[in-house]
């Protein structure tokens, strides 16, 4: 704030860059997940001009580009098993994630796009069950992994960061 506040001093130009950071910063101060969420919109070189709704749209790339590092995640762990149940569960694991998620996660950004926000909302929260039955299935065949976990740990904050911006539109 203090930052900008001098740039504003010394020419005019910043303000608006500042004034659209506050934003950025804004919208994930009133997520659980402040630093997540920043990550994300930092990787994306049109959030500083984004409005609340743009960014909303941000986060759900990130939720994209982080669900095809988990399906890669998984293919990768798979194609090292031998038959068996852990491989099992691990491809259905992948089915669900590039059928299910990456449907319900599409159908959330043309939501977003006509401003059906309960329904953007209700889809981030159907795609996100996947992931974490996902966890569950593995779990139960003794099958762990703390990078994988780690990732869909992630895929979650994200999901959280994007419903609580859109509860607030
Ligand atoms: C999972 O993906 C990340 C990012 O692409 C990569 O760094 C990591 O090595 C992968 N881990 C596994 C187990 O595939
Ligand atoms: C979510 O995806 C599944 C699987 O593709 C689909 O059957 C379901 O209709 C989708 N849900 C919504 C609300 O679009």
């Amino acid at each position: 704030m203090i930052k900008c506040l001098l740039l504003t001093i010394l020419v005019i130009s910043p303000i608006s860059i500042c004034a659209k950071k506050d934003l950025m910063i804004n919208e994930c101060h009133n997520t659980q997940v402040p630093s997540i969420c920043m990550q994300c919109l930092e990787s994306d070189p049109t959030s500083v001009q984004a409005n609340p709704v743009g960014i909303a749209g941000i986060i759900l790339q990130c939720l994209d580009a982080h669900l095809h590092i988990i399906i890669n995640n998984i293919t990768d762990l798979s194609s090292k098993k031998d038959e068996g149940e852990v491989k099992t569960a691990l491809e259905v694991c992948k089915k669900d994630l590039s059928m299910n998620v990456a449907t319900n996660l599409s159908e959330a950004k043309r939501s977003l796009k006509t401003g059906d926000y309960d329904k953007v909302n209700h889809l981030i929260e159907l795609a996100l069950g996947f992931p974490l039955q996902c966890l569950f299935k593995l779990k139960l065949v003794k099958f762990m992994s703390p990078q994988l976990s780690s990732q869909i740990n992630i895929y979650g904050q994200l999901s959280d960061a994007a419903m609580r911006i859109i509860d607030r539109f």
